[in-house]
């Protein structure tokens, strides 16, 4: 589905070189539920953007279902982030100033016109405050993110991800901040959208435990994957 090949990254800052990634190969298959493992400052949130178009390689490619989007122009790569990759990180990014229900609505709003904004925006309301309540969150529509727990706000942050019906969700150290019950309970829900709904899933840790819950774990050493190995 998603095909990474001879993917090279270098970071310049202030005549310092990092050579993050360099020649990446990774075929992300349909359905799958993939572990992208790797030490800290191993490229693995470097490898996330560069799958989502978050940024570019300097070198190699990456395609989805057999087209190249990688060197695609901002405009269309705006719209892959909007409606083809759902996203979700270590600290949310919610919008502070908006409640649970408008942090979800917000890729919708992106993604439609002012006009048709107007008559679309009941039913999205409606598909916003059924995907909080499927996640628990039901009774916190209204509840600004401080206002939160932190597994409150991840399960927002992926009620968001899933608000247009992505084919991918991106997922860069989703437990990273949390404590290991809430963790893994964010992994349950990962799971669950992976096998009910089909929902294919790139989730990077550093941490083997939440690892081992994914159909296949790949491990990001110097700059490349070292093996592929089928874990459960
Ligand atoms: N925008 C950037 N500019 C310069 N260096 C960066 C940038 N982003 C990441 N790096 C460097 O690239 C390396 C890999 O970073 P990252 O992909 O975030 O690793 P990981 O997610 O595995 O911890 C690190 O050494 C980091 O300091
Ligand atoms: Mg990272």
């Amino acid at each position: 589905m998603l095909t990474i090949h001879g993917l090279k990254k270098t970071y310049r800052k202030n005549a310092v070189e990092v050579r993050v990634l360099q020649g990446v190969d990774l075929d992300v298959r349909q359905g799958e539920f993939l572990a992208v493992v790797g030490a800290s400052g191993s490229g693995k949130s470097t490898l996330l953007h560069l799958m989502g178009t978050l940024d570019q390689p300097d070198e190699g490619a990456v395609a989805l279902n057999g087209y190249r989007i990688d060197q695609l122009p901002a405009r269309s790569r705006e719209r892959l982030r909007n409606q083809t990759f759902g996203f979700i990180f270590q600290f949310y990014h919610l919008l502070p100033e908006l409640t649970a229900l408008e942090n979800v609505l917000v890729p919708a709003m992106i993604g439609h016109s002012a006009a048709t904004w107007l008559w679309r925006k009941r039913e999205q309301s409606r598909r916003a405050s059924e995907l909080l309540d499927r996640f628990g969150l039901g009774h916190r529509l209204r509840h600004l993110p401080r206002e939160l727990s932190g597994g409150e706000m991840q399960r927002t942050a992926i009620a968001r991800a899933l608000m247009n019906r992505p084919a991918i969700l991106l997922a860069d150290e989703p437990t990273g901040n949390l404590d290991a019950d809430t963790g893994n309970d964010i992994v349950r829900i990962l799971r669950e959208l992976n096998r009910q709904d089909g929902l294919t899933i790139v989730m990077v840790t550093h941490n083997m435990d939440i690892a081992a819950g994914c159909d296949r774990i790949v491990k990001l050493t110097n700059g490349r994957i070292e093996r592929s190995a089928v874990a459960v």
